[in-house]
């Protein structure tokens, strides 16, 4: 019997580090460390790995992920170099502090990611520094925006897409016009992407930010969505913004919320779709469908386990078509992009997903069980 084969993946995850220079208070990577770094993926793996997701799809995508990966310079340029190599296209969210110079904008123009957004939790830079932990941050962001807009101006041909990556929550989504105005306006990037709040990566079992700033008005957001689609033009779609209100409405109707991750009340829709587009490949070299570790990965080990573990993973989409974790909403992994592209999607939609190591220790263990139980999936 011949197998049908799924449509090749457009997108590889793969990362640079786990640490962090900034303290949100939204995330915890700044808690952890690179002391395993021994045990990471060498740069000749990662390479092959890269390789192989280029003969997958020659079209495709690498994203790269931290922690701050630009704390990392030599590993970030590398990957992006073999992009460039390959053929791929590469992408990234960086938080701003490490794009200080013109010489290091050039670079990133030149040498760097073909998309970069710079993360920005507000317009306004008190709250910016407040949740992101570090006075001065908010400068070193729009900083960065800045200075890359510039280097691209410089190096038009190269055709770098410069976006805003901008956390909502409750304290900013009735400001959504203002955060718009700086980044499109002031500061002249191409998009500013709404990345809404998720369980961020509770501490002792309780995600104080995530409960505390979690309570968005789902009709209020969508009057603020509105407003500014038709005020800055953004041709955002409405199917994605009735998903956005879904997912506040979903969080309202939770009473675990304290939970983080561990509140597995979930969207009342299924808006995700990474299984039929992403491969994740964490920093040890497994191999994932999203970055969620209760559904089963693979371990790369040798030449082709990329090959057979996307064309092999059927039973683990199988379990995906049901998820309505509220990691559905980020722009890594759901179904609908946030603007309506008639001809097609050309770059993805990427952002912040769950990409931690700590994602849930349950669900972790429950995974690795299933794991187990998969003929030929460790
Ligand atoms: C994990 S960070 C890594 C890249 C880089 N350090 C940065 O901050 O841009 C990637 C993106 O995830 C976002 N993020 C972190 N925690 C989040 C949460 N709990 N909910 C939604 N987005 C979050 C960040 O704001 C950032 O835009
Ligand atoms: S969101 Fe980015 S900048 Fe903030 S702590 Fe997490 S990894 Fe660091």
């Amino acid at each position: 019997m011949t197998q049908t084969l799924p449509p090749p993946p457009r997108f590889m995850f793969v990362h640079v580090n786990k640490r962090c220079n900034l303290r949100c208070q939204h995330c915890d990577f700044w808690m952890l460390d690179d002391k395993d770094k021994p045990n990471y993926l060498t740069w000749e793996h990662k390479r092959a790995i890269l390789a192989e997701f280029a003969a997958l799809n020659p079209a495709g995508a690498i994203v790269i992920c931290g922690g701050e990966s630009m704390l990392d310079l030599e590993d970030y340029f590398a990957i992006t170099t073999a992009c460039k190599e390959l053929g791929l296209k590469s992408l990234s969210v960086v938080n701003g502090t490490r794009i200080r110079t013109a010489q290091m904008a050039d670079r990133m123009i030149l040498e760097g990611p073909d998309e970069v957004s710079v993360s920005l939790n507000s317009h306004r830079a008190e709250l910016h520094d407040e949740t992101r932990g570090v006075k001065g941050s908010f400068k070193k962001a729009t900083g960065a925006l800045r200075l890359l807009v510039e280097a691209r101006k410089r190096h038009p041909e190269r055709g770098n897409r410069i976006y805003a990556m901008g956390l909502i929550f409750d304290r900013n989504y009735r400001e959504l016009d203002g955060f718009y105005d700086l980044v499109l306006n002031d500061i002249g990037a191409d998009k500013l992407k709404l990345n809404f709040i998720q369980p961020s990566f509770g501490h002792g079992g309780v995600d104080r930010f995530f409960a505390d700033n979690h309570d968005i008005d789902p009709d209020e957001i969508g009057r603020q969505i509105a407003a500014c689609n038709a005020k800055y033009k953004l041709n955002l779609s409405p199917v994605w913004a009735r998903q956005v209100q879904m997912y506040f409405r979903s969080l309202q109707a939770s009473t675990k919320t304290e939970k983080g991750w561990g509140d597995d009340t979930g969207t009342k829709e299924h808006i995700c779709n990474s299984y039929e587009r992403n491969i994740m490949v964490d920093h040890y070299g497994m191999a994932r469908l999203c970055f969620s570790p209760r559904f089963p990965g693979a371990q790369l080990r040798s030449p082709g386990d990329l090959t057979r573990f996307w064309n092999g993973a059927e039973f683990i989409r199988a379990q995906m078509r049901t998820c309505n974790a509220y990691c559905g909403i980020s722009h890594s992994v759901r179904r609908q992009t946030s603007t309506v592209q008639p001809g097609g999607e050309t770059m993805p939609d990427i952002g912040f997903a769950s990409a931690h190591p700590m994602f849930s220790q349950a669900a972790m263990r429950d995974g690795w069980q299933w794991m187990k139980r998969a003929v030929g999936v460790r």
